[in-house]
């Protein structure tokens, strides 16, 4: 008879983009497969499924992360927002509408995870501050570097950055 240290699958919840989710995981599942391949939420992107590109990046309880090197197991009632928790073609999130008029992407393949990854990042930095009144902080090279986990391979970052820089003025 199964244990619990024998047993390879839980029953999780996952609060995903404002809606509770219940699944049955095998242990070894990723949460990004989870998504995709449970829950049919594809925006999450399968890049290198190795943490090193960024495109399966999703805000876990608000803070980006790689959703590829993360246990769906290890997020039993996580709140996670993906793209497609943003916003929708009706009510595009504002960095969803300037990446649209700044036409910072070609294949699309990492928009969802820089969008998420923008997301987390200006989160980051309003958290730092230390008033609402202090500026962002964030130039070019400060969006570059921030943005620095989530590659490219179309080479869309100047138009990332103006498309972010854009949200923040
Ligand atoms: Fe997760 Fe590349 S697919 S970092
Ligand atoms: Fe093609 Fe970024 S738009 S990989």
């Amino acid at each position: 008879m199964p244990n619990a240290a024998t047993e390879t699958r839980s029953r999780i919840t996952l609060r995903v983009n404002g809606k509770e989710y219940t699944l049955v995981v095998d242990h070894r599942v990723t949460l990004l497969d989870a998504l995709r391949e449970l829950l049919d939420l594809i925006g999450a992107k399968k890049g290198c499924d190795h943490g090193q590109c960024g495109a399966c990046t999703v805000l876990v309880e608000g803070r980006r992360a790689n959703s590829c090197l993360l246990l769906a197991v290890a997020h039993d009632g996580a709140e996670i927002t993906t793209v497609e928790g943003l916003g929708d073609a009706a009510a595009p999130h504002p960095l969803q509408q300037a990446f649209i008029d700044r036409d910072a992407f070609q294949c699309g393949y990492c928009t969802p995870g820089q969008l998420c990854s923008a997301v987390g990042m200006l989160a980051e930095a309003e958290a730092e501050r230390s008033s609402p009144e202090e500026p962002l902080g964030l130039d070019r090279a400060a969006i570059a570097e921030r943005m620095s986990g989530n590659l490219c391979r179309c080479g869309a970052y100047p138009r990332i950055v103006d498309a972010v820089q854009d949200v923040i003025r």
